[in-house]
């Protein structure tokens, strides 16, 4: 088991696999990736991580850009990985029409699609594409024929642009029969863009007001709200100790290094190309050990096992 010094095991690991993107969003944090190289991290490289990584317990696995789709042996990489009870993608579901059923096959189980607006200007606005948001709502419909179900849809909060279209968000995901949930987030500033910047404590008292059902994920401690038969989930990470105190991932970058913290690029570690499955379990080790809380209250953080 891998188990940092302040209690979190590691149970899921994050890879981002390019730094490539087919969109530039205003917002996008790029996964707090290191910029300075464009190495992209080998199918063998990810495949003996992984290995390395499901020895210690890890049974869950997220891949992320940039935007993975760039990548043209995503399905390669996918096939290649030890049994694991959770593989999935985040994507802004661009190029997912034609490869979903392929990805499916290759032993993806889900993915999280991003789409910051329903309004096709506003979406163009946000993204930098004019032409991307028909082919992300047909990647939608591929995904969920493809079986690539629950799929979440990433909106992050941008004040003025989305945050007072949350209601007409809740209609649009229920057209998806159960399908789909409606995931809602918290910016993250790594842009200088405070300006759309949404109080979140508003945005909770609204979700609660409605919800029928909250439930409280074990991950970062993230609500749930059923509302009108639709799942939201709210991610909010900003000065949250609980948030911190329930994180259970540990990254590996698109150039190859392991990651501690999303929020940090000071305390990586660097994976040789041809390190063995052994020898990466120990840098898992040295990675675990450099794990800190980002935002941490020693008083109000409560780990959940529940
Ligand atoms: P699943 O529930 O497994 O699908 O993962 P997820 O919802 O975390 O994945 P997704 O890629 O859709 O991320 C949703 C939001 O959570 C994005 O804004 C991520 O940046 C944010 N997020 C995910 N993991 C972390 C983390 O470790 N730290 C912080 N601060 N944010 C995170
Ligand atoms: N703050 C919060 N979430 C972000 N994402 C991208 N940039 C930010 C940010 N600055 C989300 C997108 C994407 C996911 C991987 O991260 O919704 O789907």
């Amino acid at each position: 088991m891998l188990s940092d010094n302040y209690g979190r095991i590691i149970t899921s690991l994050r890879i981002s696999i390019t730094k490539k993107c087919n969109l530039n969003c205003i917002y996008c944090h790029q996964e707090g990736d290191d910029i300075e190289s464009l190495r992209e991290v080998s199918p063998g490289t990810i495949s003996r991580t992984v290995t390395a990584a499901a020895e210690f317990g890890v049974k869950k696995v997220k891949f992320s850009g940039g935007e993975p789709l760039m990548r043209h042996d995503f399905e390669n990489i996918i096939a290649a990985l030890p049994p694991l009870k959770d593989i999935s993608a985040t994507t802004n579901g661009v190029l997912l029409a034609k490869r979903a059923a392929s990805l499916a096959d290759s032993g993806l189980d889900r993915v999280n699609i991003s789409l910051p607006s329903l309004d096709k200007e506003n979406y163009a606005k946000l993204t930098g594409s004019s032409l991307a948001f028909p082919h992300v709502l047909e990647g939608i419909r591929a995904a969920i024929d493809a079986g690539l179900t629950p799929i979440k849809l990433n909106m992050v909060l941008l004040k003025g642009i989305n945050d007072s279209r949350i209601d007409d968000a809740i209609h649009f995901v229920s057209g998806y029969d159960g399908n789909v949930i409606l995931q809602l987030i918290e910016l993250m500033n790594f842009k200088n863009i405070s300006r759309y910047m949404v109080d979140i404590g508003g945005v909770e008292k609204m979700l609660e007001s409605k919800a029928s059902c909250i439930k409280e994920r074990q991950l970062h401690r993230r609500k749930k709200y059923f509302i009108d038969g639709v799942e939201v989930e709210l991610v909010r990470p900003i000065d949250n100790s609980s948030f911190c105190a329930n994180c259970n991932r540990l990254r590996l970058t698109s150039s190859g290094k392991l990651k501690p913290c999303l929020m940090r690029n000071d305390n990586l570690v660097e994976i040789s190309e041809n390190a063995t499955v052994q020898e990466i379990g120990e840098m898992l080790k040295r990675t675990v050990e450099k794990r800190e809380p980002y935002y941490k209250d020693e008083l109000k953080q409560v780990i959940c096992r529940t």
